[in-house]
């Protein structure tokens, strides 16, 4: 085992089913994941990981395409090489049509060889969503739809609430509910995790929480890349739906939900829910949308659709009332970070005004700040006395918390986690469908309003055209510090 790695939960040897395996998600994502778990020891040498595809793929074709996509993995690993060639002993290849039915009869017998109620059969649908239905019929004529079955879904999961209604009708047909592992890859982030240990295995930040504390909230998700050769895909999608209405939604709801009593799915997953529910509908002068100068050069044809979603919500419930939570994500902006700023209201009163007069950087909020990626950590700052003779000179000052200090070992990648809990059958970080609905039911209105609208132009390397959603009410963007 790994040394350098961390140490982690048993997981039962599984059958992993790749439909899909050849594919972009499969390449950069699955199969590097899988590896590191590999190193890991927590996937065994017991686990079958089958390729299903279209088109006939050697081994030795397969690694090289996986190869580079791993290199950064294997380049940290002692004896990274060699542990490649042993996970490929593992990989299996599938050559199936999902069209035709009865085509995986002959993966059903190999799935069947091996079949055993503690041994997880899990599906992970790496394909379009227009061929999840034939995938399922596949999967349920060759008798593969067995108690302990599983199935993976991404997104998109649909454009609207009713497409997503339909996708994950078809799910159903064939899997329950408990077998449906839904991934937004964000919930797998050690720091969105690590927001759930910081509200509720702490006592201190609890009694904050609220609107009585709190002035307002923001959530930032930038990216430095573009749509890139995704454009065709993205063009269609926009950031609304793209990361809007998963990834920044479950950040939303893991600051704003209610403590669960247990942190299992079932709880979890209800109070994420209920913040869902509480979302005013967003007034159109609470959205601003943008796109990147570069963009429809890229797409290469005249596009509305926006790179970059800037957003004023409210929370109608007790706690939250009055709060703005204030929210963007784009492309191509001026650095890559994710970051989840609290700020604090100042205090009602303050002692060291002279002559009734507040010097100015006694008026800096308290702020607790969670840096999703990259540096990971928090950061609380306060306001600490300057060292010195000579009266009481204040100045801003900060805790510092950063994760990669002080575990001093990697933070496993989002997908490690994930495919570890699929494995364990614990889909505490996977949503449910109710959850999505709610999502989508919050977004709808925003898409519409996005056809409507032509997006604000904005610079390459710029924070994004948002600034006036707070000027008036003179509060500002707190933008990530580019070398947090
Ligand atoms: C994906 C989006 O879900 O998340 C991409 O489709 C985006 O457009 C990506 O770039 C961002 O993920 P991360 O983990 O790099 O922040």
């Amino acid at each position: 085992m790994n040394e350098a790695l961390p140490q982690s939960a048993v997981v039962p040897a599984s059958d992993y089913v790749i439909i899909g395996g050849t594919g972009d998600l499969a390449l950069r994502k699955i199969f590097p994941a899988l590896l590191l778990r590999y190193a890991a020891g927590q996937v065994t040498d017991d686990f079958r990981l089958f390729v299903v595809c279209r088109q006939v793929i050697s081994p030795e074709e397969f690694k090289a395409k996986l190869e580079p996509h791993c290199q950064p993995t294997l380049s940290g690993l002692d004896d990274g090489a060699g542990l490649l060639n042993r996970l490929m002993g593992l990989v299996e290849f599938a050559c199936i049509d999902m069209s035709k039915p009865m085509s995986m009869t002959g993966l059903a017998e190999s799935l069947m060889a091996k079949a055993d109620a503690e041994r997880p059969v899990i599906f992970y649908l790496s394909i379009a969503p227009s061929l999840f239905s034939a995938a399922c019929q596949r999967i349920h004529e060759a008798g593969l739809v067995l108690p302990q079955s599983r199935l993976v879904v991404e997104k998109p999961l649909g454009h609207d609430r009713a497409s997503s209604q339909e996708i994950n009708d078809e799910l159903l047909s064939v899997f329950r509910e408990d077998q449906i592992y839904r991934i937004d890859h964000y919930l797998g982030k050690e720091t969105v995790q690590n927001l759930m240990a910081l509200r509720f295995a702490n006592v201190i930040f609890e009694a904050l929480w609220n609107n009585r504390y709190i002035d307002n909230i923001q959530i930032t998700v930038a990216e430095t890349v573009g749509a890139g050769n995704r454009a065709s895909y993205y063009d269609n999608y926009g950031a609304i739906r793209d990361m809007l209405q998963n990834h920044l939604l479950q950040l939303l709801c893991l600051v704003a939900m209610e403590p669960p009593a247990r942190f299992n799915a079932d709880q979890v997953r209800n109070e994420k829910k209920r913040v869902l529910e509480a979302l005013r509908p967003v007034r159109p002068e609470n959205v601003v949308l943008g796109q990147y100068q570069e963009y429809a050069h890229e797409v290469g044809v005249p596009t509305t659709t926006e790179t970059y979603v800037a957003l004023k919500v409210l929370i109608d419930n007790w706690r939250w009332a009055g709060v703005p939570f204030y929210i963007r994500t784009g492309k191509k902006l001026k650095t890559r970070a994710s970051e989840i700023v609290i700020t604090f209201k100042n205090r009602p009163h303050d002692i060291f005004a002279k002559d009734g007069i507040t010097d100015e950087i006694n008026e800096i909020p308290n702020r607790l700040i969670i840096r999703v990626q990259p540096h990971e950590g928090l950061r609380l700052l306060l306001t600490s006395k300057e060292p010195g003779p000579g009266g009481m000179r204040l100045f801003p000052s900060e805790l510092n918390l950063s994760f990669g200090e002080t575990f001093n070992e990697r933070l496993p990648e989002a997908y490690e986690r994930l495919l570890m809990d699929i494995a364990r059958g614990n889909q505490t970080l996977f949503m449910r469908l109710d959850e999505v609905l709610a999502a989508w039911e919050f977004i709808d209105p925003l898409v519409d309003l996005a056809t409507k609208r032509i997006p604000l132009m904005y610079r390459e390397g710029s924070m994004g055209p948002a600034d006036d959603l707070l000027t008036s009410t003179g509060r500002a963007w707190f933008d990530p510090k580019e070398d947090a």
